[in-house]
């Protein structure tokens, strides 16, 4: 195969805002969440969790867990703000929100078990778009506060959310952006 042939080498996310957000076939979702778990895991801990939004709890969580900690947070927010964070989920067909969950191990430190849940959303993000979705992996503000990890099942004292994977269908075919020059990169020892 050529290298020009490589789907590593041309694929691209989709802005959330430009998906559109009709559903996902739960068929194609159990493929991606499949791809999603199976990481490279030191020690085989599982150290992530995965909670998958869809239909009606996209709106559910827009407007009792974003809206509102939004509103908490910026009193004086004005409608056109009020209006975004009411349906930031509901950009996608389906959200898959990753939680990093690391566990006591004499050997095996956390810091690898957060790379885990990078690997996790890389590779639901990555077969995704391997099928022709439109993807993208936020975190936005929401993955900071401590409602929507709480909402969400995670652990206050030590989960962390690693990110919202948006998954829709495109509209259009996205640009290519600016990449790194791989000079300033890469080297050789
Ligand atoms: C952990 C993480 C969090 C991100 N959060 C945001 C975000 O909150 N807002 C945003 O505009 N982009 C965010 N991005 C960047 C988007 O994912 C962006 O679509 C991506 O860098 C495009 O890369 P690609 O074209 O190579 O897929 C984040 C990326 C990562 C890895």
């Amino acid at each position: 195969m050529g290298t020009s042939d490589n789907f590593y080498l041309k694929r691209r996310s989709v802005l959330a805002r430009m998906m559109s957000n009709k559903d996902i076939p739960e068929k194609d979702l159990e493929i991606i969440l499949a791809a999603g778990i199976r990481v490279p895991d030191h020690g085989a801990l599982n150290p992530w969790k995965i909670k998958v939004i869809v239909g009606e709890k996209l709106k559910i969580v827009d407007e009792e867990i974003i809206l509102s900690e939004f509103k908490k947070q910026n009193p004086d927010a004005d409608q056109l703000q009020l209006e975004t964070e009411s349906r930031r989920l509901q950009r996608a067909g389906a959200v898959l929100a990753v939680i990093s969950s690391p566990v006591e191990h004499p050997k095996i430190p956390e810091w690898e078990m957060r790379l885990s849940s990078g690997a996790v959303c890389m590779n639901l993000l990555s077969c995704a778009q391997s099928m022709g979705y439109a993807a993208q992996w936020l975190t936005e503000w929401y993955a900071y506060n401590e409602k929507m990890l709480e909402y969400l099942g995670g652990d206050l004292k030590k989960d962390q959310i690693a990110g919202f994977i948006y998954l829709g269908h495109k509209k259009e075919e996205p640009n290519e952006r600016r990449r790194p020059d791989p000079q300033k990169i890469i080297s050789y020892l």
